[in-house]
């Protein structure tokens, strides 16, 4: 018998633990159906602020031997714009997540309240994003990450994941303030604070000199992450950073994570990359014996 790859994440069903990260293609709601017709579970929207975003000047992204760093400074075209996407996103099969920034927290609930018409399946909190000022402040305070998640609550009944940075130092101490808040889940990890220096000019490669670092390069900052939350909480962990392989998947969730955020993986191999990681772990369960995806957990 084929394993099921189904999962439950916050109630809702998902076909299969991948998840397309926030950040790589969800800027427009058809290429986020496309995602979901080639096999992604659930999609995260580019991350959406109340006013047009427009982001930082290339050089944005940089590619590095193992990794990728970008700093594209959340470009987006705000939330009454993007309301007609999400829309377009739900037409699909695949779960919507719908990403969420702002600068303060009354502008996070602004946001949610402003896409409560499109009726998103589940909102990411980014309060985590390495590029702007103050992008991090809120994940690396238990203080305000609880009050971001009450106030976020108050305004939607929809499930909520908080995003949180690999570079806060009270890692477990958040992942708990969240959860008693109100968050249903918890997207773990944002990418890495990181910088790439010009070999000719010794000056920084990214106009807005440092980056965000994804890729192989945060897998194994990810996985240890992803499993010290999960013995801090009980709600599900989208465990995402550096995944590409279904052995990479099964990986995170034996590190305690119920779905699997793929992103660089998408700018490398192209958006085939869900099917592939579905069918390479359903292969790893079958030799293994696991009938289902919370087998996996207990016993890798
Ligand atoms: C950007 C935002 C992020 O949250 C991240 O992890 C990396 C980059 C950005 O748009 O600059």
């Amino acid at each position: 018998m084929k394993p099921e790859l189904s999962t439950n994440l916050c109630g809702i069903k998902l076909d299969n633990p991948t998840v397309l990260a926030s950040g790589i293609i969800g800027n427009t709601g058809e290429l986020l159906k496309r995602v979901g017709d080639e096999g992604a579970g659930a999609v995260t929207t580019k991350s959406i602020s109340l006013k047009p975003w427009e982001g930082h000047p290339s050089p944005n992204v940089v590619e590095l031997k193992n990794g990728l760093l970008n700093a594209m400074g959340l470009p987006n075209p705000g939330a009454e714009e993007f309301i007609e996407e999400i829309k377009i996103a739900k037409e699909g099969d695949a779960l919507v997540i719908v990403s969420v920034v702002e600068s303060s927290i009354q502008g996070y609930a602004d946001v949610i309240s402003v896409l409560e018409s499109a009726e998103p399946d589940m909102y990411e909190l980014n309060a985590s994003c390495p590029n702007v000022k103050g992008g991090q402040d809120i994940s690396r305070s238990p203080e305000l990450a609880g009050k971001l998640l009450e106030k976020a609550c108050s305004v939607t009944n929809a499930p909520i994941s908080f995003k949180i940075s690999p570079d806060a130092g009270k890692l477990t101490d958040v992942a708990r303030a969240v959860d008693e808040a109100g968050a249903s889940a918890i997207t773990a990890v944002n990418t890495l604070p990181a910088k790439a220096i010009d070999s000719k000019t010794n000056l920084p490669i990214l106009s807005n000199t440092r980056g965000g670092l994804s890729g192989e390069l945060l897998r194994p900052i990810a996985l240890r992450c992803v499993s010290e939350i999960s013995d801090a909480v009980e709600i599900p962990i989208i465990g995402t950073g550096g995944v590409s392989t279904g052995q990479h998947a099964a990986e995170m969730i034996s590190a305690g994570a119920r779905a699997v955020g793929i992103g660089t993986a998408v700018w490398h191999h192209g958006v085939g990359v869900f099917k592939k990681v579905s069918d390479e772990l359903s292969s790893i369960m079958e030799s293994r014996g696991f009938e289902n995806v919370g087998a996996i957990e207990h016993g890798i």
